[in-house]
């Protein structure tokens, strides 16, 4: 499949999309080459976003995109040790196509062992029940409320 087609079938599916998930682990400080590939197909002048005198502007229509990501280390809070290039870049990246709303969980510290990563599940699973509890009526349907 020529490179073009893939594209056009990848930004497809975004455009078909109610709502994004991205799971991701942090590869060298930053998004997997396999993550960047893809950005490299949905990203593209005069398609998902123009470039204008003011700036890039964003075709896509906004919705909900919500980042999981997996670190062997920490990237945030008091006890991080290395720089943090992955979560920026996605905010920045997605928002040149239109993609402003981005909620990102976390597992960090996967490579300090069993208990390192259950602490670290408890701590997302908290924020997870505390997002999704405050979440208001799913976007672009009527009434309920999901999951
Ligand atoms: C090529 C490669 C680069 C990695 N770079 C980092 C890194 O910069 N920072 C980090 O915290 N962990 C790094 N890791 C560790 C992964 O983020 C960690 O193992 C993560 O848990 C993998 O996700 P998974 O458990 O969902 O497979 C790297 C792993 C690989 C294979």
């Amino acid at each position: 499949m020529g490179s073009m087609s893939r594209s056009e079938e990848l930004i497809q599916e975004l455009e078909r999309s109610d709502y994004v998930v991205i799971g991701t682990p942090m590869h060298n400080f930053t998004v997997p080459s396999a993550l960047k590939a893809w950005i490299d197909h949905v990203v593209r002048v005069r398609r998902t976003f123009d470039s204008t005198k003011e700036g890039y502007v964003g075709r896509l229509r906004d919705r909900p995109v919500f980042v999981a990501v997996s670190s062997g280390g920490r990237y945030s809070g008091e006890r991080a040790r290395q720089p943090d290039f992955l979560t920026p870049y996605l905010r920045a990246i997605l928002g040149v196509i239109g993609l402003n709303d981005l909620t990102v969980f976390s597992i960090e510290g996967t490579a300090f062992g069993r208990d390192a990563v259950v602490e670290a599940r408890i701590k997302t699973d908290q924020a997870l029940e505390e997002y999704f509890r405050h979440l208001p009526v799913r976007p672009h349907c009527s009434g309920d409320v999901f999951p």
